[in-house]
């Protein structure tokens, strides 16, 4: 039976951090879903189709991937897709409680279905999505944070 992961996240938008836990994933299973979750109560800044667009441009040279966005619980999609594990990007010690929660709040719901942590290489464990909007917003540089497919697309936002 091939193995699939899913990859959810908010991904607004995805940065160097996100593509090196997407590689890593990527030689673990036979397949990695990337999900980007459609119906967070945050203030994204790019709308879903747009981060699909940029997921798949920074990550075009990674074999085995697939990309989509959901709505809802995350089991329920991990259910429908047919998926072996939930993979999720671990930073730093900070990260492991609210990871910790939903991985076990996952098992309750679904208990089939496993959690894998992947640690982000250590040069991307400060970065996020959030931190990364604020630097182009501010006109700050991002070229070594983000695929450059991401810098141009939040260079034209704050253009625009
Ligand atoms: N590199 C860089 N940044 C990373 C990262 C990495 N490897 N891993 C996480 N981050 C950052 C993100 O950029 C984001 O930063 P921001 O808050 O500054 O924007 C932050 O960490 C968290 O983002 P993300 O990983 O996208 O998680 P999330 O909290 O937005 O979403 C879901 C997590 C999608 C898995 C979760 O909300 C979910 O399952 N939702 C569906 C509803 C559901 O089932 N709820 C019950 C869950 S128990």
């Amino acid at each position: 039976m091939s193995k699939i992961a899913i990859y959810p996240g908010s991904f607004d938008p995805i940065t160097n951090g996100h593509v090196d836990v997407i590689r890593r994933a990527a030689c673990l299973f036979d397949k990695v879903i990337v999900a980007v979750l459609s119906n967070v109560d945050k203030q994204n800044m790019f709308t879903v189709s747009e981060r699909l667009a940029l997921i798949k441009a920074s990550t075009a040279d990674i074999p085995r991937l697939e990309y989509d966005s959901f709505d809802g619980l995350l089991v329920d999609y991990a259910a429908q897709k047919k998926v072996t594990a939930i993979v999720r990007g671990l930073r730093v010690v900070s990260d492991f409680d609210y990871e910790f929660q939903m991985a076990m709040t996952n098992r309750q719901i679904a208990p089939q279905l496993e959690t894998v942590f992947l640690m982000t290489d250590a040069k991307y464990s400060f970065l996020s999505s959030s931190l990364v909007r604020q630097l182009a917003q501010f006109h700050g540089t991002i070229n070594q944070f983000v695929p450059g497919v991401v810098a141009q697309a939040l260079e034209k936002k704050f253009r625009g």
